[in-house]
């Protein structure tokens, strides 16, 4: 049965939530008394579907339904989980408990916010035992981290069941065993932000030039190993000691100002402002997130490739939806599977300004390949020996595809046996096909150099597909060949 998540505040934050819930088949009833909300979340729902289904290599649950109600009891009626988001005021968050609890006093209430202990959250609540902190990072339907902070007065078994939604819906929950204000995340970021404000303040560097310092060098070495590992190998073959013994002594030198803080006037204010219009101010906000979102789809990508930090999480969170469809509990429809969202690149442009014919192969191999991974015939299973090769490809053009359009390749099974397997595949932009390609496969023993029969855990995912897909319409241009009359 479908679940329902409550997003108590639906601002940056809940928007996030509510679209991460949502893409992940979970039905949403959103409470925010300001009237702009629902257009809000429209626009984070629209980023986050162009955006989240391109780090699935299976198809994505079906999305669910959402809905904004008018009040926090209507909102949290019958729901399993509750993410509170309301803007960062500790007598505000404490209301809303208040509201929440009179109905629901036992459903799990994780919290957003990023300052606040989870006990300071729980003052004078009917049952504290159920709130605690889940605390994102934006865009919280891209980024996998929560940071689950409970208090003494939780209780332990919620905690683990809270943890265990959140990675069902990808995410990665990291327990933060102490309380502390801001949790772990936030004091990094807050003693980077007190440097960085000291920099532009002293004139020793503008907004710009402080994000060049970050995004040309040790932002990318974070984002892939943190800041332990990083440094673990900066020390060389001699490691983590000699790198300490190398750098712990410039604690002790001026480098650092790290507990004074620089006063918020007015002019340091402006000052910044100013600095980020003239480095920004040529894109909305709207665009920087697009940006920021391809972006990051792209690193999130290649760490999935190397199953690596973040993309390991992206990888077990297929695994189980993958469990999800063999294990009898989802029934696959009896339509071609969306397996693969692409964007047109710019190095997929030709000298017309379509893209080029190579990449519509490309972009059926990677249809093909996510369909692929889906039966269990990933590269794990490549390096056992076995793959499957494609024997032949029938491409048909039938619209053009430009830089920056968004394409969905869906997979459809002709037929399949033990050996062979016929598929079609659709490149298809706003539901309209732009290109098809017909192919056979055939499941070969890369050492004999021989088709064989593929095992019985490759066709208990195969042939479900193949008998759903038996009562799916074959297509027009199925078995058509080159030249042939219409
Ligand atoms: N912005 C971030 O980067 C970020 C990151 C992680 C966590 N957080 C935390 O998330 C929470 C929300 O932050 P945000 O950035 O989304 O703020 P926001 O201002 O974008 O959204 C807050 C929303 O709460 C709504 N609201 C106010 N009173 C309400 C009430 N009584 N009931 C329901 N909704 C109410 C407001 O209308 C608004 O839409 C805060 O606790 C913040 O600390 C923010």
């Amino acid at each position: 049965m479908t679940r329902k998540a409550a997003i108590i505040g639906g601002g940056v934050i809940g928007g996030g939530w509510a679209a991460r819930f949502l893409l992940n088949g979970w039905n949403v009833s959103v409470f925010d008394p300001d009237p702009e909300a629902a257009r809000k979340i429209g626009e984070v729902m629209a980023n986050a579907r162009a955006s989240l289904p391109a780090l699935s290599d299976i198809p994505m649950l079906e999305e669910g339904v959402l809905s904004f109600a008018d009040t926090i009891t209507e909102a949290v009626e019958g729901a399993d989980y509750i993410q509170e988001s309301v803007s960062e005021r500790l007598e505000l968050k404490h209301r809303v408990f208040a509201q929440i609890q009179q109905s629901c006093p036992d459903t799990l209430i994780g919290s957003s916010t990023s300052g606040f202990k989870p006990s300071e959250l729980q003052q004078n609540a009917a049952n504290p035992a159920m709130i605690f902190v889940a605390h994102p990072f934006n865009p919280v339907y891209l980024l996998p981290l929560a940071e689950v902070v409970p208090s003494p007065a939780s209780d332990p078994a919620a905690i683990e069941r809270a943890k265990e939604i959140l990675r069902e819906i990808g995410m990665f929950p990291l327990h933060v065993r102490k309380e502390i204000d801001a949790h772990i995340a936030d004091r990094f970021l807050e003693a980077v932000w007190r440097e960085a404000l000291w920099l532009v303040k002293d004139g020793i560097a503008t907004t710009e030039e402080i994000d060049e310092a970050i995004r040309m060098g040790f932002g990318l070495r974070w984002g892939q190993m943190g800041l332990f590992e990083t440094y673990r190998v900066a020390g060389g073959e001699a490691g983590m000691k000699h790198f300490m013994a190398q750098f712990g002594p410039c604690l002790q030198w001026p480098w650092t100002k790290l507990t004074d803080v620089p006063e918020f006037t007015d002019e340091l204010v402006d000052l910044i402002a100013g600095q980020s219009d003239a480095q920004s101010g040529h894109h909305t906000i709207r665009e920087l997130e697009r940006i920021r979102d391809g972006n990051l789809v792209g690193f999130l990508r290649s760490l999935k490739d190397r199953n690596w930090g973040a993309g390991k999480v992206l990888r077990e969170h297929d695994a189980r939806r993958r469990v999800a469809f063999t294990d009898g509990s989802r029934e696959i429809a009896a339509a071609p599977l969306a397996m693969a969202q692409m964007q047109v690149l710019p190095s997929w442009i030709d000298y017309n300004g379509h893209m080029t014919e190579s990449r519509y192969l490309f972009a059926a191999s990677e249809t093909s390949d996510a369909f692929l991974r889906f039966i269990g015939a990933d590269m794990d299973y490549v390096a056992s020996g076995f793959s499957y090769y494609t024997a032949e490809s029938h491409i048909m053009h039938k619209g053009e595809a430009k830089l920056g359009d968004r394409l969905t390749g869906t997979l459809q099974v002709l037929s399949a046996d033990a050996k062979r397997m016929h598929i079609f595949i659709a490149i298809q932009k706003n539901g309209v096909d732009v290109a098809t390609i017909e192919q056979m496969l055939l499941h070969v023993d890369m050492t004999a150099g021989r088709a064989v029969a593929a095992p019985e855990a490759i066709l208990d995912r195969l042939m479900p597909v193949a008998a759903a897909h038996a009562g799916v319409a074959r297509p027009e241009a199925a078995g058509r060949f080159t030249g042939e009359r219409k």
